[in-house]
This record gives structure tokens, C-alpha cells and sequence, in this order.
């Protein structure tokens, strides 16, 4: 990674407290620099010893302890600082912020600094849901902080339901991105398929192919990274919804044409990277269809074709499309360009086994109506969205 980071975490007294160390270990495995501020609460909890191990750093928690310096700590820590986080954020911290108070080392540094500031809270849901702490949250993100939403599930009290810290794994991905994504997307709405889609034949059967959803997924996690308002329109895959991104899961054909259609109004640039059914059983038996001695016979007819019907209603959106194609590659995916009103179509070979559907690595042609087809060589899917994203932001 190019010129190194600093990362300032706020810990406070919650009993998720542990989970900030996990945190920290990733940031130190990415050189990323990390300073620890701790309240007098987190302290009853972990330790700090445990901190200062992992960030390498002297643990700050006491505004009025002797100086290990000259400088006045919160003011070097709050200018320092790319990006502040708390983790895990108690209600406490959420309330004393957006009233305005600053009467310890983490709450006058988070005042004092202009570095974006993200509050990963995690309490009892009954916390969480109180109308006092929402109020909270909604103040501070008018003023421009953001939150990591906590997640469902059985909380250490026992209770079940949201409140519960995001994944460690969620946070260290946000961190990353906000340190390293350029934000060239805020406000758009981006509208992402991914995935296959599925015919059913009867309750048991059903027809599909081998979309992995891997290139879709990619493609809305960048967005997100960019600071787009993503929503992700999904056939059934194993893969991970990125934090932050809507989901909608589909699995038929008519499915994902209704979720797409729904949505597709107030959307600035959709991408249709998942693999839809062409043809679907021309009868769907509502019983299992018995087993016997002779084969089976079953026609298929088209399915919707909802990219062009995309392309036949489109007004101000940008309307990117697929192709994976195992010939003549160039040419069908110019015709598909041009016959469903594309403004971008991303051409891929999918005779090659390293490349395409299930692997995590692609590379493709993209097309567009008014230049030269642009060839990306073989990299990550997620730098494929990448170099997607630039093609059509340079043209926004
Ligand atoms: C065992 C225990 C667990 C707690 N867990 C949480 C928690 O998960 N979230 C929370 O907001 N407060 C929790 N609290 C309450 C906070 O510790 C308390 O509000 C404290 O004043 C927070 O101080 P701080 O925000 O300065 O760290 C817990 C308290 C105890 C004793």
C-alpha cells in the first residue's frame, strides 16, 4: 500500500471490548499505524496492556496523567489521525458526542479532530432501540459521522436482537476502504444482479448455471467503497454481502425482473452481472415428476429478457451488461451493445478455466457505443470493478 495510515480506535465500556483487539491485529498485518484511546470504563473490561501489545503504541485513557511528551496529547492524536474509530461504541460515548460533551481523553480528542470518525456501537438491544440513543445516532450522522450498524443476534446478556458488535471482519473491510477508496460516488445509486438465477421444473427440480455471483458482488462492494448507495439484486450464491450494501435475494427469473424493475426508476447506473435464465420449462408440474423407464422430455421457451427491456425504457440511467461468452466474443458483445441499448457491456471468455465463472479473478474487454473496446488484463475481480468504475465516472 502506498504512504502509510494512521488509525486512531477509541475503545469504550462495553463488554465487546475484546473484539477491538481483533481489530487492531488487522490494521497492524496491513503496516496501517494504530493509537489506542481508551475510557476509564473500557479499562474495568481489557486491560490495557493487551492494546499497547497489539498497536504497539503507549495506550492513551487519562487526560490529566503526566505528559510522556511535550505535546498535548488529544491535539497530536486528533491531527494525526486519517480515521478515528470507536470500537465497540456504548451508548454513553454515542450521547456524550452528539450533546457536545468532551470530558475525557476519547471524547475531547473525537471533538478535536477533523479526521472522519466511524462508531461501531454495540450494546443490549433494548439500548439500541431506545428512541434517546436513535436520536443520538441520527444527530451525529447529520453532522457527518458515520455508524458501522451492529447486527442481530444473542447478545451477551442473553437478550436476542440487534445490538450486537458488527464483524470484525466488516469493520477492518470499512477501515480499509474509507482509508483507501477514492470517493468519487457519494449520493449515486447503483443498482447491482448477481448471481444465476433458477428454473424450477417441479418442487424438486430446477435448471440453473454456474454463476458464483463472485463478479457482482465485487462489483457492489466498490461501489460501496466509493461511496455509492448500493443495492445488490441476488440469485442464490455463497458469497458474502458486503457490510452497508441493501440486499434483495430473488431466485427465479420473474423474480429478479420484478426487484429490478422495482427499483430501477431512481437508480443512476445499474449492472446486470448476473447470469439470468434465457429459458425456463415450457410447463411446471406442480407434482414431482415420477421416475420411469423411458427418458424425459421437457421444452424449454424464452424467459425475460430483462436487460433489454431495461435498455427499451431507459431515460438518465446508465445501463451496464454482461457478456460471457465462449465465441466469437467481440462481435456478440457488440451486438448485444447495440440491440439492448447499452451504454457498457463487459465481455468475458468463459472457455478459459482460470478466468470467469467461480474463480476470483477475470478479465475481460469492456465495450462501449462510443470508443474502442478496452481490454483489462487478468487481475481480481474487485480490481475489474475497479477499472470499471473509472471507465464510467470518467464519462459522468
Ligand atoms: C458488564 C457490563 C457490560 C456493559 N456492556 C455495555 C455495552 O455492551 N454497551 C454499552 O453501551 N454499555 C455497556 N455497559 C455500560 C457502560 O459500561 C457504561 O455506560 C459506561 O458508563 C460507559 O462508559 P464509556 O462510554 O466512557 O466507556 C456495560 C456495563 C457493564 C458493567
Amino acid at each position: 500500500m502506498e504512504n502509510r495510515k494512521t488509525v486512531v480506535i477509541g475503545v469504550t465500556g462495553g463488554i465487546a471490548v475484546y473484539k477491538a483487539l481483533d481489530v487492531i491485529s488487522k490494521l497492524k498485518k496491513e503496516n496501517i499505524e494504530v493509537h489506542v484511546i481508551m475510557t476509564k470504563a473500557a479499562i474495568e473490561f481489557v486491560n490495557p496492556i493487551s492494546f499497547q501489545s497489539l498497536s504497539q503504541n503507549i495506550v492513551i485513557h487519562d487526560m490529566f496523567e503526566e505528559p510522556k511528551a511535550w505535546e498535548i496529547q488529544h491535539i497530536v492524536l486528533a491531527k494525526k489521525a486519517d480515521l478515528f474509530v470507536i470500537v465497540p461504541a456504548t451508548a454513553n460515548v454515542i450521547g456524550k458526542v452528539a450533546n457536545g460533551i468532551a470530558d475525557d481523553m476519547l471524547t475531547t480528542t473525537i471533538m478535536a479532530t477533523k479526521a472522519p470518525v466511524i462508531f461501531a456501537p454495540a450494546m443490549n438491544v433494548n439500548m439500541y432501540n431506545n428512541p434517546i440513543l436513535q436520536s443520538n445516532i441520527q444527530k451525529l450522522k447529520e453532522f457527518g459521522y458515520n455508524f458501522i450498524n451492529p447486527t442481530s443476534g444473542r447478545l451477551a446478556c442473553g437478550d436476542i436482537g440487534e445490538g450486537k458488535l458488527a464483524q470484525t471482519e466488516d469493520i477492518f473491510e470499512i477501515i480499509m476502504s474509507n482509508l483507501y477508496s477514492i470517493k468519487d460516488m457519494i449520493g449515486t445509486k447503483v443498482l447491482v444482479t448477481a448471481g444465476p438465477t433458477i428454473a424450477p421444473i417441479d418442487p424438486v427440480r430446477y435448471i440453473t448455471n454456474r454463476s458464483s455471483g463472485k463478479m457482482g458482488y465485487a462489483i457492489a462492494r466498490e461501489a460501496r467503497d466509493r461511496g455509492a448507495v448500493v443495492t445488490l439484486i441476488s440469485g442464490p450464491c455463497n458469497e458474502k454481502v458486503p457490510i452497508g450494501v441493501s440486499i434483495i435475494r430473488i431466485n427465479t427469473n420473474e423474480e429478479m425482473r420484478a426487484a429490478v424493475l422495482n427499483n430501477y426508476e431512481d437508480t443512476n447506473i445499474v449492472i446486470k452481472a448476473a447470469a439470468v435464465s434465457d429459458y425456463k420449462p415450457k410447463v411446471y408440474s406442480n407434482n414431482k415428476i415420477k421416475k420411469s423407464e423411458n427418458g424425459l422430455n421437457l421444452e424449454f421457451i424464452r424467459d425475460n429478457d430483462i436487460l433489454k427491456e431495461l435498455g427499451l425504457h431507459k431515460k438518465n440511467q446508465i445501463l451496464v451488461g454482461f457478456a460471457a461468452e465462449s465465441n466469437d466474443l467481440l462481435q456478440n458483445a457488440k451486438g448485444k451493445l447495440l440491440k439492448k441499448n447499452l451504454d457498457y457491456i463487459v465481455a468475458n471468455d468463459i472457455t478459459k478455466a482460470d478466468i470467469g465463472f467461480g474463480t476470483d479473478e477475470n478479465k475481460v474487454i469492456i465495450l462501449s457505443k462510443d470508443n474502442d473496446p478496452i481490454a483489462i488484463d487478468k487481475m481480481s475481480k474487485k480490481q475489474i470493478a475497479r477499472e470499471l468504475f473509472n471507465l464510467i465516472n470518467k464519462k459522468r
